[in-house]
């Protein structure tokens, strides 16, 4: 074999960018694409895929996942998380820190590494808690490789303390020198404890109460104060899971004032509504929660005209045991995603509700140019990672929870009847999914993505009036006065 031979060739689908399709064929070498072209035009091969009449996509990038380990592996863990990445055509995740003990030190995100380099059948990128007690420890975690940072402004999920508003000012004045992104859930604290407890006085227990706990006032505030801070610091931000029309607007007027401000929405913001919690009752518990149905025009709207940036999923796995109860305040909030968000969009690109470029700019484009990982990820060129979704788009399928891989084998997605499905993944030219079953051979092949990433330069701003006005150095060090 002469040295261009290649390891496999995907012929004849339709290849797909964040702006084109065309039928091509896709040669891999070495975990690289090698050549796009015509099949013709293609170097001798060791493996031939046939892919006519299929569509070959960049692999999703999803960069908003739980996978729980190390603390709650019952529910999840990188080998199960992972296996249902691989199995949704989702080649590369970003995981987030809200784990015991939380990845907020070094130590935690070296052991969180290890276990994800052992089991990962994708790649990954791992996020650093930034809490009021971890800002002392970014310049650790950048060295230690985060992708970025996870601040929460509003409980969820493991009751990760919310840093004051102090806090989190002094927490991006820290992360803007460093260019590393960080991402918001963006629900205010406070407004929703004292709405709870006040809902919780009057015996309020049914599934909407939770909708009226955590109205659309608490992101509306939280993205506008948050942009407000990234505006004055430099510091760049994601809001993560957009649930609302509201939000959009300080969404899109920070976007107008020039803030380095990105954001996702998930398939059940854009799918779901309030009817959906009578059907499947506490199980659609979910914080920011699935709100009236009113919302979705704007979200699809907001995706379109570039002020939501992408789709994630925030798979976040419960046992049905956690799930299932009376009482909603005692329901875990969240539930599998990562396995389901292709297939549910590739329906929804049937149904002619968007074009399968847009998909792809919203799946994997525009999630590796804002995280710092394009032209490596995300699109389907030359000296590309061969990292890839083959999808059957006239397949017909429904969602079945128990052939689900993650360990948490309950969502509000159950018997969704699904038009397009993935049914071969590829991470770096292997297979991770083939003919829609997982090749276990390739557990632990996933590595993390923060040795590839190149974020712009940074832009921090008023480090002068801030840090060093009160004797602070803006490298984050601690000798805070
Ligand atoms: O519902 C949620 N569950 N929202 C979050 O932000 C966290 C997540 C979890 O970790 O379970
Ligand atoms: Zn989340």
């Amino acid at each position: 074999m002469t040295e261009l031979t290649a390891d496999l060739i995907i012929d004849n689908g339709t290849v797909v960018t964040d702006s084109a399709t065309f039928i091509a064929s896709v040669a891999i070498k070495d975990g690289k694409i090698l050549a796009v072209g015509a099949a013709d035009a293609m170097p001798p091969a060791r493996e031939r895929l046939d892919a006519t009449g299929l569509h070959v996509l960049p692999g999703a990038i999803d960069v908003h996942v739980h996978f729980r380990e190390p603390g709650y592996t019952h529910k999840e863990d990188f080998g199960t998380g992972t296996a249902a990445a691989a199995c949704g055509g989702v080649t590369t995740v970003f995981e987030m820190p809200n784990v015991i003990p939380p990845t907020g030190t070094k130590e935690a995100l070296a052991l969180k590494h290890k276990l994800a380099a052992e089991k990962a059948y994708v790649d990954f990128g791992l996020y650093g808690l930034l809490g009021e007690d971890t800002i002392a420890n970014v310049p650790d975690l950048i060295e230690g490789g985060v992708i970025g940072f996870k601040l929460y402004m509003g409980n969820t999920f493991g009751n990760t303390p919310s840093p004051s508003t102090g806090g989190m000012l002094e927490a991006f004045e820290v992360v803007a020198p460093t260019g590393k992104r960080i991402s918001l859930h963006a629900e205010t604290a406070s407004i929703m404890a004292r709405r709870e407890a006040h809902m919780r006085e009057q015996g309020r227990i049914d599934p909407l109460a939770h909708i009226a706990a955590r109205p659309a006032l608490v992101a509306i505030e939280a993205v506008s104060r948050a942009a407000i801070l990234a505006e004055w610091t430099g510091a760049r931000i994601h809001i993560l899971h957009i649930s609302s029309a509201e939000e959009l607007r300080p969404l899109r007027e920070a976007k107008a004032r020039g803030v380095d401000i990105t954001g996702e929405t998930c398939p059940q913001y854009l799918l779901l509504g309030a009817k959906d919690y009578a059907r499947v009752g506490s199980v659609i518990r979910v914080n920011p929660p699935v709100r009236e149905e009113r919302n979705q025009e704007p979200l699809w709207a907001a995706l379109a005209d570039g002020t939501v940036d992408m789709i994630a999923t925030d798979h976040a796995p419960h046992v049905p045991e956690e799930k299932i109860r009376n009482d909603i305040w005692t329901a875990d909030c969240g539930f599998p995603g990562v396995e389901t968000q292709m297939p549910l969009m590739l329906t929804e690109v049937n149904k002619g509700r968007m074009a399968i470029t847009d998909y792809v700019r919203w799946s994997a484009a525009n999630p590796a140019k804002i995280w710092g990982l394009y032209p490596r990820k995300g699109v389907i060129q030359p000296g590309a990672d061969a990292d890839i979704a083959i999808v059957d788009l006239a397949r017909h399928s429904a969602v079945d929870d128990a052939k689900l891989q993650s360990r948490a084998k309950i969502t509000p997605w159950h018997g969704r009847k699904l038009h397009g499905v993935p049914i071969h993944t590829i991470v770096r030219g292997r297979f991770a999914m083939r003919d829609g079953v997982l090749c276990e051979d390739a557990r632990g092949w996933g590595r993390s993505v923060h040795t590839i990433q190149q974020m712009p330069k940074a832009e921090p701003r008023h480090q002068g009036d801030t840090m060093l006005a009160i004797g602070r150095t803006p490298a984050g060090s601690e000798d805070a006065a």
